[in-house]
């Protein structure tokens, strides 16, 4: 059975554990904080396959996929033997930059070895490996267990052949891979993510609209589209001539939003501090366990839907 290595066993590490070991793989944990794989991630990970069991979204039982993870005592015993490694430390750079020079000597010289990066282009900290041809970014979705969606980004010494090997992989693994032509910080799924948030601190921060609004509008308005139809297929279903109808129709509204829209907004503390009370009495601090598990049942809930339609 092939074998692949987690590095950094956190909210990203140990759910991508999940996804190697029901696809297959034996997977080796580490983590540099004493506990973190024995004690916090293998539970996580059972609790992660039995909520998949209960969507139906597994095929075996939960504890034929549980018996392949397996706690590893460093870098280089985890990423010993392996065909493919996926990174989820901290983002910083110099730490990935550290943890990447063990992956490298430890792994096969054929094993593909991969950052979880969310923002860092991989060129900024995979070029110093022996190989780095065979280095790449694999940015996951929190929680990769659940959300299938990853952005594969080369760096510049990234080879055509670990591109395709990584695709692959993921699309084996039940993933659903994009992969971007030229590296760019954030990657896609941020960079949207983010000039969204922006322009919603903006209007929320101006008076226009409160934070409750905000999330309704997505939850209950665009987010119900976009689960199944992004904006682009969005435009193309909204008018008579598809999108090039849209676009004719609402193209020269459209730049003027996207002219008027405050992506720099320079959000003040206080406003920060207003907002997070706003959201507090929505979702007090403490019960945010809570809210992260009835969020969880929701999107599986959506894939369940979108498997079943
Ligand atoms: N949380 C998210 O929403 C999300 C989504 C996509 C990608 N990411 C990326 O995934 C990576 C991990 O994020 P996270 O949210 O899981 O962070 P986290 O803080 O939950 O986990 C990081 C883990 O790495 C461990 N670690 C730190 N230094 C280490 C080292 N030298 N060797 C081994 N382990 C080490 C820490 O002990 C910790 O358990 C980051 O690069 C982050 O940007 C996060």
């Amino acid at each position: 059975m092939s074998r692949v290595a987690c590095i950094g066993a956190g909210t990203v590490g140990r759910a991508w554990a999940v996804v190697f070991a029901r696809a297959g793989y034996e997977v080796a944990l580490y983590d540099a904080l004493p506990g973190e794989v024995t004690e916090q991630a293998i539970p996580a990970a059972r609790r992660s396959l039995e909520l998949l069991a209960e969507f139906g979204l597994i095929d075996e039982p939960v504890d034929t996929i549980m018996a392949r993870l397996h706690p590893a005592t460093s870098i280089a015993a985890a990423a010993a033997g392996t065909v493919y490694v996926q990174e989820s430390v901290r983002e910083d750079l110099d730490t990935k930059r550290a943890v990447f020079s063990e992956i490298a000597a430890a792994a096969p010289a054929d094993a593909i070895l991969a950052s979880s990066t969310s923002a860092l282009p991989g060129s900024d900290f995979l070029g110093h490996i022996p190989s780095p041809d065979r280095a790449l970014v694999v940015h996951p979705v929190n929680p990769p267990a659940f959300i299938p969606l990853v952005e594969l980004c080369a760096t510049r010494w990234t080879s055509p052949k670990t591109v395709a090997a990584a695709r692959t992989l993921m699309s084996d693994a039940g993933m659903r891979p994009i992969v971007l032509n030229k590296e760019i910080e954030g990657f896609i799924l941020n960079r949207l993510q983010f000039t969204l948030v922006a322009e919603a601190m903006h209007l929320v921060g101006e008076g226009y609209c409160s934070a409750e609004d905000i999330d309704a509008v997505l939850t209950d308005g665009l987010a119900l589209r976009w689960a199944s139809a992004g904006p682009f297929e969005v435009a193309h279903l909204n008018a008579v001539n598809g999108l090039q109808g849209f676009v004719d129709r609402l193209g020269p509204m459209m730049k003027r939003m996207g002219e008027l829209a405050r992506t720099d907004y320079d959000w003040t503390p206080a406003q920060v501090a207003d907002l997070h009370s706003a959201m507090a009495k929505r979702v007090p601090v403490d019960s945010i366990p809570d809210r992260q598990a009835w969020r969880d049942r929701r999107i599986l809930a959506t894939r369940r839907m979108k498997r079943d339609t």
